[in-house]
């Protein structure tokens, strides 16, 4: 008896049994029919020619996101956030593996300011990369068995549309001030956070135009909002602008450091160590006053505030070179090391949040513990 026991416990520690629940995912399931099939089909042979190292207006990206709904229906929905100044519907990806298990929340928005092209373009990389790898990439899918991402790849769709038809370098929104004879708010000018208090502007003819008064635009009011209903959730919060090649912390009104500052210096730092192995890209990292200018009324510092930890500013490529007119054929590169970088962020968070249970029940500790308990009592 007590040699069988032995045996079985010695295998048991050979051969360790996975602990954790796992889901299986069928894909597409048998019960849709055949119309149903050949739908998903045709998405699917139109969303593989979709060139992703191209810059795409508006209706491109809508019906993108139609179609990377339709064809990853089983982990991406998409969602109405709200409407922007001229009516046209703000929609976000949710990224979400089906668990009974609560998740956290990490958000990343695109396109504030409507000439960063690159940075759309980058939100659909993301996206794509999560998809594409979520079943096969460990990495992936150890984040989605404890969090959703949230993607909002084009927060400023009036300003993003404008910027295609009339004027390539157009920052704001286009909502009309003083009877029609001004336009557009800077939106990252017009958060709840220190309002128009530094470096911005309450001259709607200027380019930091901060809006009529806090949180005054519908774009500004879907996002805020939305974050404020699922602060507790939300651990980590990017948004992504061009140019200068920085990770940026709070704040940008105060030279002030937030309480875990040194945590999000050194993530920050980890990341951009990740990001120039990739192509050799140098970014800085620091807090926006430090590093570049003081700003007020930005969504980093208010999604921080209102309490979410991880807050961070990229501003990709390049370094003055292209500025906003960032050619076509750097959005493949500029795409994968901040690719590196954002997953680098997501890594730390994770270990920080979930390691060490990992640790406990899947170490040489925990078997070793099995063991001597045997030992002991047998
Ligand atoms: N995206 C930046 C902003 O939010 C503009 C970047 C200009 N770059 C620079 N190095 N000044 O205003
Ligand atoms: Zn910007």
């Amino acid at each position: 008896m007590k040699k069988l026991l032995w045996t079985i416990c010695l295998l048991g520690i050979l051969f360790p049994p996975k602990f954790g629940l796992k889901v299986q995912h069928d894909g597409i399931s048998a019960k849709n029919g055949h119309g149903m099939l050949e739908k998903k089909e045709s998405s699917r042979s139109n969303l593989e020619n979709y060139d992703y190292t191209k810059y795409h207006p508006i209706e491109e990206i809508y019906k993108w996101m139609s179609q990377i709904e339709e064809r990853y229906s089983e982990v991406v929905t998409q969602h109405f956030l709200g409407m922007t100044y001229k009516a046209r519907p703000m929609y976000y990806l949710k990224i979400s593996e089906p668990t009974s298990t609560l998740k956290k929340i990490f958000w990343m928005d695109c396109g504030i300011h409507a000439r960063e092209w690159i940075t759309p373009a980058f939100c659909q990389w993301f996206v794509k990369e999560i998809l594409q790898n979520y079943k096969t990439d460990p990495r992936i899918s150890r984040f989605l068995r404890k969090v959703d991402f949230y993607i909002l790849p084009v927060l400023n769709i009036d300003g993003y549309v404008y910027s295609w038809r009339k004027d390539r370098f157009w920052r704001k929104s286009r909502s009309s001030h003083n009877n029609g004879t001004c336009f557009g708010t800077d939106l990252n000018r017009n958060f709840n956070i220190s309002w128009c208090n530094v470096g911005a502007s309450k001259n709607c003819t200027h380019q930091t135009f901060c809006g009529t008064g806090p949180v005054s635009e519908s774009e500004t009011k879907a996002v805020s909002s939305f974050i404020e209903d699922k602060k507790d959730s939300i651990l980590c919060y990017l948004t992504i602008h061009s140019y200068g090649q920085f990770i940026l912390t709070p704040y940008s009104f105060t030279k002030t450091k937030p309480s875990n500052y040194d945590e999000l210096i050194r993530i920050g730092q980890k990341a951009a160590k990740e990001l120039k192995a990739k192509h050799g890209s140098n970014y800085k990292v620091g807090s926006t006053s430090d590093m570049l200018y003081f700003t007020s009324g930005n969504s980093r510092d208010w999604a921080y505030h209102i309490g979410i930890p991880f807050a961070y500013t990229f501003e990709l490529r390049d370094n003055g070179t292209y500025k906003f007119t960032l050619p076509e054929d750097q959005i493949q590169p500029t795409c994968e090391e901040t690719m590196a970088a954002v997953l680098s962020i997501y890594d730390d968070i994770y270990e920080r949040e979930w390691g060490f249970n990992e640790v406990v029940f899947t170490s040489a500790t925990m078997r070793l513990s099995v063991f001597l308990f045997f030992m002991l009592f047998f």
